[in-house]
């Protein structure tokens, strides 16, 4: 018999923990997680290696018809990672290089009419759980189930800082808060899709929550989305 699948729908600022609470909800349901955030990161990294000044809408135009995203299963973590034109770009991406400028390069239309394409494409299969900024607004609005997630900037700043720090011991906490808070005001603030959240979206905020209560909590909701729809 075939189980009904429904699209999940995770907005909220940077480093909120969507991702993992995603990953780990797409693993319990046996849902395909996607980041969408990896596809800005990754279109990023394109401009930066071939030097596309992005304030040139011709060039970003040209460029991003060289651009071919996908994401692959890894076999062995059964995590989707990112390709960037037939390369893993997974790890890459998550550098403070591209964290710099990716809030830049995802207010621009193009880009983003782009991504969302893509984005929306993917949808189409049902049983997907999207994290990102405009989800539940623009790429699935018609999400059954819609979560936006939030969390103290301390909280987000020292979660962020460990993980890069693990990468790179010279990061500083300075530089990572300097980095969220720019991101979350450019991401907040940009004139196509910005970071909002959508009016039928449930807030799940995690400061004092561990994975394993956001998780309850969010399998709580998905059940209710279910019978619902
Ligand atoms: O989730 P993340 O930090 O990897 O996202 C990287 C950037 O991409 C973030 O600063 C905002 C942008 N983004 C977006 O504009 N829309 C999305 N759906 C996902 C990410």
């Amino acid at each position: 018999m075939e189980t009904r699948k429904i699209n999940i729908a995770i907005d909220g600022f940077s480093s909120c923990g969507k991702s993992t609470m995603a990953k780990q909800l797409a693993k319990k349901l046996n849902y395909t997680y996607v980041d969408s955030g990896a596809m800005y990161r990754a279109i990023t990294l394109y401009f930066l290696r071939n030097h596309i000044d992005w304030t040139d809408i011709t060039e970003v135009e040209e460029a991003l018809k060289n651009i071919s995203l996908y994401f692959k299963v890894n076999s062995q973590t059964g995590i989707s990672e990112i390709h960037l034109n037939d390369e893993n770009v997974e790890y890459v991406i998550r550098d403070l290089v591209i964290a710099e400028k990716v809030s830049e390069v995802a207010a621009i239309r193009q880009v983003r009419e782009f991504a969302v394409k893509q984005q929306q494409e993917i949808g189409k299969q049902k049983g997907v759980i999207m994290d990102g900024r405009d989800i539940g607004t623009t790429v699935f609005p018609e999400a059954e189930l819609k979560i936006f997630m939030t969390a103290d900037i301390a909280v987000r700043v020292e979660r962020r800082f460990k993980e890069l720090y693990a990468k790179n011991p010279n990061v500083t906490i300075e530089e990572v808060k300097t980095n969220l808070e720019m991101r979350d005001y450019i991401d907040s603030n940009r004139e196509f899709s910005p970071l909002r959240k959508a009016d039928d979206a449930i807030i799940i905020d995690n400061t004092n929550l561990t994975p394993n209560e956001q998780l309850t909590k969010v399998l709580d909701l998905f059940k209710v989305a279910l019978n619902k729809n």
